[in-house]
């Protein structure tokens, strides 16, 4: 990525390609552009491709290769594992429990199972951002086809129990999917699926450096989830649809190239959020989001006191920082954040917030420069 003047903190709504992801795309397009479902000797080319990206993937999450079904994103995975059990005629007291803080993808499927007619609860979380899981737990009952809980939030990176919720889930009704949309936490934790207890997950390659309009979902081998796209019989007859090759091995070598620098990576992302924090914290009335919870090192939702965020945001964009309010199509939409709204934010300060994310590409020094641009911007405005 060619780094320019403007300094970019939106690294959770999506972060620059890698090189190293760039290449496998280009090198996947000249040897496998074939389609990988054919019989010749090209499309063989493309298959392996398509084979070696998925046991590259499934052996960073230590889950079997065949648990690893490529998709279009972080949202088709979602919508595929809590939807698609509510797609056939199944009894009408099954119900799927969630929670309030989860991405739109998450919110707007349960909605349409709602809508459906089926039970489902969208459970609590604490003033602290993590969810409660005495509530989540209690809405768990032996009709539960699904639970889904996020692994970390992406608008306040506060990371969530899910080993333990997936054991209290098991305990109170073992056939219940698991699920968890694992997008952000990705992008800054090491996950092992089996061991969290996690049956179902959702996983993205644009938020690691990979392309946008790819992802996976992990499905445990215990499991069978009907296909929501009707077609030909691709991935294992699991997902129809001439499959994304290149993309897939742009994802695969986006993510093993995370991994290798996982522990520098992490390093440079916790330094400069915290040195960020640390000096807008110093010299303005400001809370951090979370800040005495687990939290996602690449992220840092902040509160500012008697100060619009659309207006910050706007300022802080003419004078070279780009960051967010929160999700993406949350801000598109200029909606107040339901994920803060959930955790007790009173009206007063739900408009005061803006979410600053680091990323691979972030450098040393980073940190100290946004603080910089904000405090100029804060003293401008206020
Ligand atoms: C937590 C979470 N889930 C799901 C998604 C959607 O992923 P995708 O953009 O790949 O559809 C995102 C992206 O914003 C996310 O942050």
């Amino acid at each position: 990525m060619k780094k320019s003047e403007y300094l970019y903190l939106d690294h959770a709504a999506t972060t620059p390609m890698r090189e190293i992801a760039i290449k496998a795309f280009i090198d996947a397009e000249h040897e496998g552009f074939a389609n990988s479902s054919g019989g010749h000797n090209l499309s063989r080319k493309a298959k392996n491709i398509l084979e070696q990206s998925r046991e590259t993937i499934a052996a960073i999450f230590n889950v079997a290769p065949n648990e690893i079904i490529f998709t279009s994103g972080g949202t088709e995975a979602d919508n595929w594992s809590i939807k698609s059990l509510f797609n056939k005629k199944i009894d009408a007291d099954s119900n799927l429990v969630t929670t309030n803080i989860e991405h739109e993808a998450v919110l707007a499927s349960a909605q349409w199972i709602k809508d459906n007619d089926y039970n489902v609860t969208f459970s609590a979380c604490l003033e602290s951002g993590e969810l409660d899981k005495s509530s989540f737990l209690n809405a768990i009952n032996k009709n539960t086809i699904i639970a889904s809980a996020m692994r970390a939030n992406n608008e306040t990176g506060i990371i969530q129990p899910i080993k333990e919720l997936s054991n209290d889930v098991k305990k109170k009704n073992p056939s219940t999917l698991f699920h968890s949309d694992v997008v952000q936490a990705v992008v800054s934790d090491k996950i092992d699926f089996h061991k969290e207890g996690i049956q179902s997950a959702a996983i993205s390659a644009h938020k690691i450096g990979g392309p946008k309009g790819v992802g996976a979902m992990f499905l445990s081998n215990e499991f069978k989830l009907p296909s929501m796209l009707h077609g030909g019989k691709q991935e294992l007859e699991r997902r129809a649809g001439t499959v994304n090759v290149s993309g897939v091995a742009s994802f695969a070598s986006a993510l093993q190239e995370q991994q290798n620098n996982f522990d520098d990576e992490i390093m440079i992302m916790t330094k400069e959020k915290q040195e960020f924090e640390k000096i807008v914290k110093d010299n303005f009335k400001v809370k951090v989001i979370g800040e005495s919870e687990k939290r996602l090192p690449h992220i840092s939702n902040i509160q500012f006191e008697k100060v619009n965020s659309e207006v910050l945001m706007v300022d802080l964009d003419l004078n070279g920082l780009g960051v967010s309010r929160g999700s993406a199509c949350a801000s598109g939409a200029q909606k107040p954040s339901h994920v803060l709204k959930a955790m007790g934010v009173s009206k007063d300060f739900i408009n005061n917030h803006l979410r600053f994310s680091f990323g691979w590409s972030t450098d040393l020094g980073d940190g100290k420069k946004a603080a910089k641009i904000l405090l100029d911007s804060l003293e401008k405005i206020t």
